[in-house]
């Protein structure tokens, strides 16, 4: 048994979310310091310099608790302790004072609306039976039909099939996603207190926040009424109203206690602890009651990361993310990529052309006011692995729809000439998922110090970024006359202007007027008194 290390004292800006750039690091593919195959937190403390020279401000590291690995680690046995496979909590400690010295903030992965069925409370609900209070923490249910042997509802799991399942005695238990991930009855006191402390855990040890997994979850509609329809009766996935219709499993008015009863414990530690919500919601508008000064400090715009590559949809969903964060007084949260989506190389296109526009769309969202979260191996230009073989694929969606994300998820390359590329120490050629042989050039040691490479794209933004008076400014933005599919707007602080512009049109175009080109994604041209942008590139520039 460790003891929590005395936190470390962090810089006083307690507002330093607000435009802060967040590096999510996937825990088990991010770097293996034990040469298991499988990423650590020695890993990642060992790669902490790289994050500092990157520029970011703060890491998010998905879940590393105590867990069968089901949903790799969102399925939780012990809130309060590191699964063996990552470390330890002297690891954590470790990890996070050496973090905070180099001024990196960390975040962690908070899993509330459901355990794991390893956890301690599911295995005494099962054996305590049906009606005892132990069963009461999570969502048990009696069946339909004459012998209770119909699904108490017609949900469905988000990882396919129904989102119940029949434990011996007769009654179904709720699970939005594996059955392996029960879910929790959120109106539970001892639930709520339970968690109340977790966060205090954790905060404790000297975190700067949580990122809340499915916080949109947790209450579901009084009498788990029927959604009416699912893959089993018209073929239409439920899933497929995440964010664009209401479940009554999904953003229900009652959650926003929750976030009202944890705000004040986030702001009774020092130093800015914040909370981002991956929360999915019908509307920009209820999306955005997640966040203010009373529950959440920021919630993903999954709506930047679903734009497609064109200048209408970019500049509809900036606008949209724009305008709720002036009315709830909350940064925007840009993200691009995560360990759930394909990575977005591939999904503007893959190959040259999709690195092309992945890293203009990389100088796109680091020119906007407010937060943004880089996902590991972004910075290098990875795209999505396409073609691992099934045998090897483990997220648990795959075996009952046929999708995966494994493709995002395979470790990053750091260097070397054979796979895994320096994932693990001293040539060690064991990871868990294969990194494709066209990965040698992407690595890390290809890129640094390579100039247009990706790495060195970003680090110039990054840096640039921190220093420009015009990008400290929380302000908003102005958009300027362009031609059709070319966006272009400016930052201004004081007598200092950048202005982001962004070629979406097909056709390269001339941009003038603008000052003088502090950063671009792809090589400019001087033509007369300007630059050729070419086709699917952007470009900061800067007047002072
Ligand atoms: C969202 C997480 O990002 C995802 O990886 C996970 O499978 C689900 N929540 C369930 O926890």
């Amino acid at each position: 048994m460790t003891s929590a290390t005395t936190p470390t004292p962090r810089p006083a800006d307690d507002d330093w979310w607000r435009s802060a750039v967040v590096y999510q690091v996937y825990v088990r593919s991010f770097a293996d310091a034990n040469s298991d195959g499988v990423g650590d937190l020695q890993g990642i403390r060992q790669r902490l310099p790289y994050l500092r020279d990157l520029g970011v401000d703060a890491l998010w590291l998905t879940p590393f608790y105590t867990s069968p690995q089901v949903d790799a680690g969102y399925d939780v046995a012990d809130y309060r302790n590191v699964d063996p496979l990552f470390g330890n909590l002297t690891d954590f400690d470790e990890m996070i004072t050496d973090a905070h010295a180099l001024g990196l903030r960390i975040i962690v992965d908070m899993v509330p609306n459901h355990t794991s069925s390893a956890h301690p409370w599911f295995a005494a609900a099962l054996a305590a039976g049906p009606g005892s209070p132990e069963r009461e923490r999570y969502l048990f249910a009696d069946g339909k039909g004459e012998q209770g042997e119909l699904p108490p509802n017609d949900w469905e799991s988000i990882f396919g099939g129904p989102a119940w399942t029949r434990v011996v005695d007769g009654q179904w238990y709720l699970h939005l996603f594996d059955p392996a991930q029960p879910d929790l009855n959120w109106r539970h006191p001892e639930v709520r207190a339970e968690f109340e402390d977790i966060l205090r855990f954790w905060l404790d040890r000297g975190v700067d926040g949580f990122r809340i997994d499915v916080a949109h979850g947790m209450i579901k509609a009084e009498g788990l009424p029927d959604v009416g329809f699912n893959s089993m009766t018209t073929g239409q996935r439920q899933s497929e109203l995440l964010g664009k219709g209401r479940l009554p499993y999904f953003d229900q008015d009652e959650v926003h206690d929750i976030y009202r009863a944890w705000r004040p414990i986030l702001d009774s530690y020092p130093g800015g602890r914040m909370a981002v919500a991956e929360a999915w919601a019908e509307t920009p508008q209820r999306l955005a009651r997640y966040i203010g000064p009373d529950e959440l400090h920021q919630a993903f715009s999954f709506d930047f990361l679903d734009a497609t590559w064109s200048a209408d949809s970019f500049r509809k969903v900036i606008d949209t993310a724009l305008a709720e964060s002036t009315i709830v007084g909350a940064p925007t949260t840009w993200v691009l990529s995560n360990h759930d989506r394909q990575r977005h190389v591939t999904r503007y296109g893959d190959g040259e052309v999709g690195l092309r526009r992945a890293r203009a769309a990389a100088l796109l969202m680091f020119a906007l006011p407010g937060c943004a979260y880089v996902y590991q191996g972004e910075e290098l230009g990875l795209p999505e692995v396409l073609d691992l073989p099934d045998e090897l694929r483990q997220d648990p969606a795959f075996r009952r729809t046929g999708e995966s994300r494994d493709g995002c998820r395979v470790p990053i390359p750091w260097g070397g000439e054979l796979p895994p590329y320096g994932f693990g120490p001293g040539g060690s050629e064991l990871s868990w998922l294969p990194a494709p042989a066209t990965w040698r050039s992407l690595s890390v040691a290809a890129q640094t110090g390579i100039s247009g490479s990706t790495l060195e794209l970003y680090r110039t933004a990054l840096r640039i970024r921190h220093e420009h008076p015009a990008l400290a400014e929380v302000g908003g933005i102005t958009w300027l006359e362009t031609e059709p599919g070319v966006l272009a707007f400016r930052r201004v602080a004081g007598d200092t202007e950048l202005t982001c512009v962004v070629n979406i049109s097909g056709a390269d175009v001339t941009v003038s007027g603008h000052g003088r080109p502090v950063v671009a994604s792809a090589d400019l041209t001087e033509r007369g008194d300007g630059h050729v942008l070419p086709v699917d590139a952007a470009a900061w520039f800067e007047r002072r």
